[in-house]
């Protein structure tokens, strides 16, 4: 395996593929889409290794046999507040953290908790459909500030984004954007 460093971890940039695995990007491709004879892009699922320091501590952890319940130690928000600073400028305090299982979870609690049914939630397709599933199955107004297609690229409607997040309660941003296709 080709192993390069980077930020002092080592990486390996090859791809890899995890057919036959249960994956859902290839191994669900028939089922969803009639074929596998295509390039998956609608999940941002990778098909580069984890960093090798990522495999070790699962690893390390696996072979304690007992996989119950945890607790978050105060080295995964400190992990978590230096990322943010280092990688966005922006400073967090612990408490804003809530610990999610999957961002499609978060978006769901994040529609309970800053909405009401009816309310409207602006959304950029196309879009990652649960962006769409999720405002529709609790029962919000989904408002749609669709991307232009221009020139290779994906471009955002401005003058339609200000009149439409004017109606919108909640604006789901996905950054970066990915599209169905
Ligand atoms: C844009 C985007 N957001 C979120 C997700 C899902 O994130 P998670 O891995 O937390 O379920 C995906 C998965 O394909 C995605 O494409």
């Amino acid at each position: 395996m080709a192993e390069t460093i980077v930020m002092g971890k080592k990486m390996n940039f090859e791809a890899q593929d995890r057919r036959g695995t249960y994956t859902t990007k290839l191994d669900d491709a028939i089922k969803k889409f009639g074929t596998d004879d295509l390039l998956p892009l609608w999940v941002a699922d990778m098909d580069l290794a984890s960093p090798v320091c990522v495999q070790d501590a699962m690893k390390k952890r696996a072979q304690h046999p007992l996989y119950g319940y945890t607790v978050y130690p105060k080295r995964y928000y400190t992990a978590i507040r230096k990322w943010m600073e280092k990688r966005f400028d922006w400073k967090i305090k612990t408490n804003w953290v809530v610990p999610c299982y999957g961002v499609v979870p978060s978006m769901n609690f994040a529609i309970e908790a800053f909405t009401k049914k009816g309310d409207g939630i602006l959304i950029q397709t196309p879009i990652y459909p649960p962006f769409a599933s999720s405002v529709k199955h609790r029962k919000r107004k989904l408002l749609d500030n669709t991307l232009v297609y221009n020139n290779g690229k994906y471009e955002i409607d401005l003058e339609d984004f200000e009149t439409k997040v004017k109606e919108a309660k909640l604006f789901l941003l996905c950054s970066p954007h990915n599209r169905e296709f």
